[in-house]
């Protein structure tokens, strides 16, 4: 095998091929250092629009951009080669009409060259969903919690929690893998559920909050690193970045304070010399 197919970057055919094999690795990143890391040992990277919580220091997801989803996207495929990208559609870019989806998603993969789209909802979003994958754009799905509807929701909170819920949710997801999505997240809902929908289903799922028994499992990166202030309940920090951080800008800016910061002569060895 050369180098240059070793090098090939996972498409989204590669990632519906994972469906009961092996786990799909997956994580967000939203700048290209942090992909040149994830990209080392992930499938999959999604910018998501949780960029506009994590970077923004927004309070929810639904002021973010189009272009703000362009920009990281880019920055994402620049520092990749390895995963497949998948872009977030913003919302009240893609739900007015399938035509406007279509727009929304061909800017996206032309701007930032990514291999596949995520937009979220189940049966209400499923002939979109066969509208774009029809004209060439991979689709990944989104059921359960999907937080741009947090205005009509109410709140983060988990789905499902109840076996009399469970229906609309399995319904999504099947409607979601019916209309040609590659795969699917399930976010924040039961445990049981979770594992219920992936026996059903014919694409992986990717679980975050869900179920160990899905086909792939995600988390916003810097809520594992230990880098949000406030994370959900169901996330394992495999990390604790945040201290580590603040010591060194502290130390840096005692060192400035102090004019104990290093000058050029240490670096071009003209100590000594006035
Ligand atoms: O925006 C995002 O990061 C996501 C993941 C939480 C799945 O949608």
């Amino acid at each position: 095998m050369s180098a240059q197919q070793e090098q090939r970057r996972l498409t989204a055919p590669d990632i519906r091929a994972r469906k009961g094999g092996e786990p799909i690795v997956s994580l967000t990143s939203y700048h290209a250092h942090t992909a040149r890391l994830v990209d080392q040992y992930c499938d999959v990277i999604l910018v998501g629009d949780s960029l506009g919580m994590v970077m923004h220091g927004l309070e929810t997801t639904v002021p973010v951009t189009l272009d703000m989803m362009i920009l990281q996207g880019h920055a994402v495929m620049r520092g990749s080669k390895h995963a497949l990208i998948v872009v977030d559609m913003p919302f009240g870019s893609y739900e007015a009409s399938r035509e406007q989806a279509f727009a929304s998603a061909a800017r996206v993969m032309k701007e930032t060259g990514c291999g596949a789209i995520k937009l979220e909802g189940g049966t209400r979003m499923a002939e979109t969903i066969r509208f774009l994958v029809e004209r060439g754009v991979p689709v990944m799905g989104h059921v359960g919690l999907t937080p741009q509807s947090i205005n009509t929701i109410g709140s983060f909170r988990a789905q499902g929690r109840e076996e009399k819920d469970w229906g609309p949710i399995e319904a999504d997801a099947r409607a979601v893998a019916d209309a040609g999505a590659f795969s699917v997240v399930i976010e924040a809902v039961a445990e049981p559920l979770a594992r219920r929908i992936t026996g059903q289903v014919a694409v992986p799922t990717i679980g975050i909050g869900a179920s160990p028994a899905c086909d792939g499992q995600i988390l916003v990166l810097e809520d594992m690193l230990g880098l949000s202030p406030r994370v959900p309940k169901f996330v394992r920090r495999y990390g604790d970045l945040g201290p580590g951080i603040e010591a060194a800008i502290k130390g840096y800016a005692a060192d400035v304070r102090k004019r104990a910061f290093p000058g050029p002569e240490h670096v071009y060895g003209m100590r000594g010399k006035s």
